[in-house]
């Protein structure tokens, strides 16, 4: 029988702090990864939009792996339309947060569930 981990996904993040870490490394990867970064550094000019989008991102993750925040951004198709990212961008965003989730040593299970998560979003931000 499969044992069930009974902590919600958002402790097993590390919590607020934990994922505002995580949300910090996946953004430093995706700017220096040569597949994305041209998508990404363009946000670094504009240091308001910067903390903005910074700040989405870490309420999407705490609020989706039943942390207490609120999402406040825009939902999926709407921050990504008009981007036109590919299968392939889509694959290497998910490698650098499996990257960034090795480092902070989260096990298996934990990185098997926000794949899950990642890959079940897909069709929301893909070819639009
Ligand atoms: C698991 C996959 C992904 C998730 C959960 C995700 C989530 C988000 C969230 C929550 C925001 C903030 C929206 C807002 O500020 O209102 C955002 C923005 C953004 N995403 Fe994604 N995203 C994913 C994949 C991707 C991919 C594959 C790309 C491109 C290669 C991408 C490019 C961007 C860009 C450029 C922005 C900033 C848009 C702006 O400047 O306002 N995202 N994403």
């Amino acid at each position: 029988m499969e044992t069930q981990n009974p902590e919600t996904l958002y402790n097993r993040l590390g919590g607020a702090r934990g994922i505002e870490a995580l949300v910090d490394d996946i953004i430093e990867r995706h700017m220096t990864n040569p597949a994305v970064k041209s998508r990404f550094l363009p946000i670094k000019d504009d240091s308001v939009h910067f903390s903005e989008v910074r700040k989405n991102l870490i309420e999407f993750l705490a609020s989706g792996t039943g942390g207490p925040e609120r999402y406040t951004g825009k939902d999926m198709p709407a921050a990504h339309r008009g981007m036109n990212i590919s299968e392939g961008e889509y694959m290497h965003v998910i490698d650098d947060i499996m990257a960034a989730m090795d480092k902070h040593h989260m096990d298996e299970q934990t990185k098997k569930d926000v794949l899950f998560i990642a890959y079940s979003l897909k069709e929301t931000m893909v070819n639009l």
